[in-house]
């Protein structure tokens, strides 16, 4: 029973350096420790970032199966302002909340994930899944629900971009799976505004090409990225050159039972799912 319990939790975390990220032992020494500097960082800029998370073995499989998944990504493009709504009339021209940029990319849907695959295997570990509640200081986090969205592979080709916006969810984990040749970067603006103050003068001064307050982070193959965009603006800069970006996006919520609306799916993945 032991030996199967042992199995069960290598399985789940075998695609994780435990050496250096001791996830499954955060109760106390070094990973309560970890987890203590990631809600440092979450707090102080709205990000955490741990390089090498997962292992260069996992990561060569990880990068293997988004390659073979990516050409099943559905692909989408447009324009929309950095606060992911339809613009109201009100706003003079030039506001944040009229100005759009453009957006394209690929997703590639979690029901296209194979089943037993390492992304899989490592989107449904429960010590994945608690270390994450833990940085979050959330009593508990449940894997998102969505047939679509739970997991997926973000593909970003030569000239794709992601411009300016917020996230309209309290988080977002990623892994960076594969570089692109140039470009690609994330940049994000910490905290530039707040539940009281939109600062739509920051905003603006971002979306005109200021650089103040930017941070850039380096896109690390293998590297974990916990991100919390709903006051931090953030964007992918163009994709430059062969080699796709890949990402790996996990998706959790707070409450159980989360799923997008169809309206959502049909924009992100070409279809509608429902559980
Ligand atoms: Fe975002």
């Amino acid at each position: 029973m032991t030996e199967t319990k042992d199995q069960a939790m290598r399985d789940q975390t075998s695609a994780i350096d435990l050496h250096r990220y001791p996830i499954s032992a955060i109760a106390d020494g070094r990973g309560r420790e970890l987890v203590y500097e990631c809600r440092n960082d979450l707090a102080d800029r709205g990000y955490c970032e741990l390089p090498g998370f997962v292992t260069e073995r996992a990561l060569a499989q990880l990068v293997g199966e988004a390659v073979a998944a990516s050409p099943h990504a559905h692909r989408h493009s447009g324009l929309s302002t950095p606060y992911l709504e339809i613009p109201a009339d009100h706003w003079p021209e030039g506001h944040p909340r009229v100005t759009a940029g453009s957006y394209s990319l690929g997703a590639v849907a979690y029901d296209l994930i194979p089943e037993g695959s390492e992304m899989r295997r490592l989107y449904e570990s429960d010590v994945l899944l608690h270390f994450l509640a833990a940085c979050l200081g959330e009593d508990r986090l449940y894997r998102y629900a969505d047939p679509l969205g739970a997991c997926n592979f973000a593909v970003m080709c030569d000239g794709d971009e992601l411009e300016w916006h917020f996230d309209q969810t309290d988080f977002v984990v990623s892994i960076a799976l594969q570089r692109p040749l140039s470009g690609g970067d994330f940049e994000c603006v910490p905290r530039v505004r707040s539940i009281a103050d939109e600062r739509y003068d920051d905003v603006a001064a971002t979306l005109a090409g200021s650089e103040n307050g930017l941070v850039r982070v380096p896109f690390e193959p293998g590297s974990m990225l916990l991100f919390q965009g709903r006051y931090s603006m953030h964007r992918v800069s163009r994709v430059h050159g062969g080699n796709d970006r890949l990402v790996a996006l996990l998706s959790y919520d707070t409450q159980p039972g989360t799923v997008s609306s169809p309206l959502l799916q049909a924009s992100r993945y070409g279809r509608v799912a429902r559980p």
